[in-house]
């Protein structure tokens, strides 16, 4: 059996975890036995599912410091932000504990006399979720919370640099009074997961798909389902745009640049991916986002007051370094690039909070005068940085929005209502900020893309019942005879010859 040792990004030789994996047999073997457990949980009643949700929400919320301080211990995310990543579980919880008691169907009017239609949702069966390690615990949350609120059973793989932090919000879950069975977590490597995911699916021991990380293991997954007729629920990258137009309040723009852009190192689905700001605003703009990112503290992710932290682990560091080699002549750079502490004469960071040595610390880039055929334009980049361009009019801006073929959240910085909602209208993202950076999502809110950016499934708030459950429709005729749809139902006829 082979084991991953996850460790601190931003003390490399503080191991947090060292987990065994299990093989793809060891996927099938978990998705068995949920799929034997989850009769019995959807036969218990949804109010009381809820208070499983309601028990999670309380415990989430009295360890709210533990599991904050061991996902910044974990993945390098600032303190500030992971009590807001927890925060996010809670207010998850506080949402679905009420869904126990709704989770409505209807009841809808028959064409035929004695006769009554009514809709339920019938939980799906197994859902297999794997998600990202960037929010280790609260995209978990958005995933496990409403498919077990449903009555599913579910089998999660959480990222392995991540493992920690998965294990102590599953040790909550399973405290909540989830029965044995109906949830289990599998440390996995990506392909003896998919090899998994693929014979669990064959042996129709897998009925929904969760996934949350790159476009192209999403399109993966995407395949593998459809084989099957399933639609797996995926939430994949984005390259989020941010217009800013001439009327925009430019402070608030460039600290709203600065946190998407910057904040989680970048490393959030929702990042600012590119700035594309009216050419009359451009130079201040960029000169006023330089200073900000100048000025910022960068280091120490338990420090309350550094803007971000170290990258999450080893292969984004090594494929961010990657992307830094896209920049081309033809781009202003403005930040030194690269390392921090590590590469050329010392490359340091001044005012950096702590040792750069220690961690995966990477210098802000902002690249301006990026271009539409630019690699660093239309790729994904996680990491921190920024590109920028001008626009001259807002349907430029709003082709130049959508032209990477992304489409998961986007903001716009205007004053004026006729340009935020004809940008509404035009962009292609499933999520619009208006003033407000492109990440930093509320948790009740339908979150999800389209594109390259998913397959147009939502999570969050009531939108994602439709993930984890399906109609079923009813009919009851108790007329005692035969009532044929259509055919026999009573029809009111008019002269629609008449004219006034
Ligand atoms: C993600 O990066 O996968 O909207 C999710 C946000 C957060 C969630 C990001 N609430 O930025």
């Amino acid at each position: 059996m082979t084991t991953y040792r996850s460790v601190n990004p931003a003390d490399l030789g503080d191991v947090v975890a060292e987990v065994p994996l299990r093989d793809a047999a060891g996927f099938v073997a978990a998705c068995r036995a949920a799929k034997a457990a989850q009769p019995a949980w959807a036969a218990v009643p949804a109010p009381v599912r809820g208070q499983v949700i309601a028990n999670l929400g309380r415990l989430v919320r009295a360890n709210v410091d533990a599991l904050a301080q061991l996902v910044t211990r974990e993945i390098g995310k600032p303190i500030t932000e992971a009590r807001g990543e927890v925060q996010e579980i809670v207010d998850t919880c506080d949402f679905f504990l009420g869904e126990g008691r709704r989770l409505y169907g209807q009841t809808v009017p028959s064409e035929m006399p004695d006769k009554q239609l009514f809709t339920f949702r019938v939980p799906v069966g197994v859902a297999a979720i794997i998600t990202a390690g960037n929010f280790p615990v609260a995209v978990p949350s958005w995933y496990l919370v409403p498919a077990l609120l449903c009555g599913n059973a579910v089998v999660w793989k959480p990222a392995e640099y991540a493992a920690a932090s998965a294990a102590a919000l599953a040790e909550l879950v399973r405290r909540s009074g989830v029965p044995d069975g109906v949830f289990d977590v599998v440390d996995a490597d990506g392909e003896a997961t998919f090899d998994g995911l693929s014979a669990a699916l064959d042996a129709g021991l897998v009925d929904k798909v969760g996934f949350t990380g790159s476009s192209a293991v999403g399109s993966r997954i995407g395949e593998l389902t459809g084989r099957h007729l399933q639609t797996p629920c995926l939430e994949l990258g984005g390259k989020n745009p941010m217009v800013v137009a001439p009327d925009a309040d430019l402070p608030l723009a460039v600290e709203g640049a600065l946190f998407g852009g910057f904040g989680t190192a970048g490393q959030r689905c929702t990042s600012l991916g590119t700035a594309i700001v009216h050419e009359s605003v451009y130079d201040s703009f960029v000169d006023s986002l330089d200073k900000a990112l100048s000025d910022a503290v960068i280091g120490d992710p338990t420090r309350t007051d550094v803007l971000y932290g170290p990258l999450l682990a080893d292969r984004f560091a090594t494929r961010f370094e990657e992307y830094l080699g896209w920049i081309g002549d033809h781009h202003r750079v403005l930040g030194s690039g690269g390392r921090i502490g590590r590469i050329g004469p010392g490359n340091p960071r001044p005012g950096f909070a702590g040792d750069p040595a220690k961690g995966l610390y990477y210098h802000p880039v902002l690249v301006a005068g990026v271009r539409p055929d630019d690699a660093l334009f239309s790729t994904e980049t996680f990491g921190p940085i920024v590109g920028v361009l001008p626009y001259r009019d807002l349907d430029e801006a709003i082709a130049l929005a959508n032209a990477p073929g992304y489409g998961l959240s986007s903001s716009i910085y205007t004053n004026d209502p006729r340009s935020a909602f004809a940008f509404r209208a035009g962009v292609s993202a499933g999520m619009v900020s208006v003033n407000n950076s492109t990440s930093g999502a509320e948790a009740h809110l339908p979150f999800g893309g389209n594109g390259r950016s998913g397959n147009g499934s939502r999570q969050s708030g009531m939108w994602v019942l439709d993930q984890f459950t399906r109609w079923q429709a009813m009919n009851w005729d108790y007329s005692g005879r035969l009532q044929k749809a259509q055919m026999d139902t009573l029809s009111i006829t008019a002269d629609l010859e008449f004219r006034l």
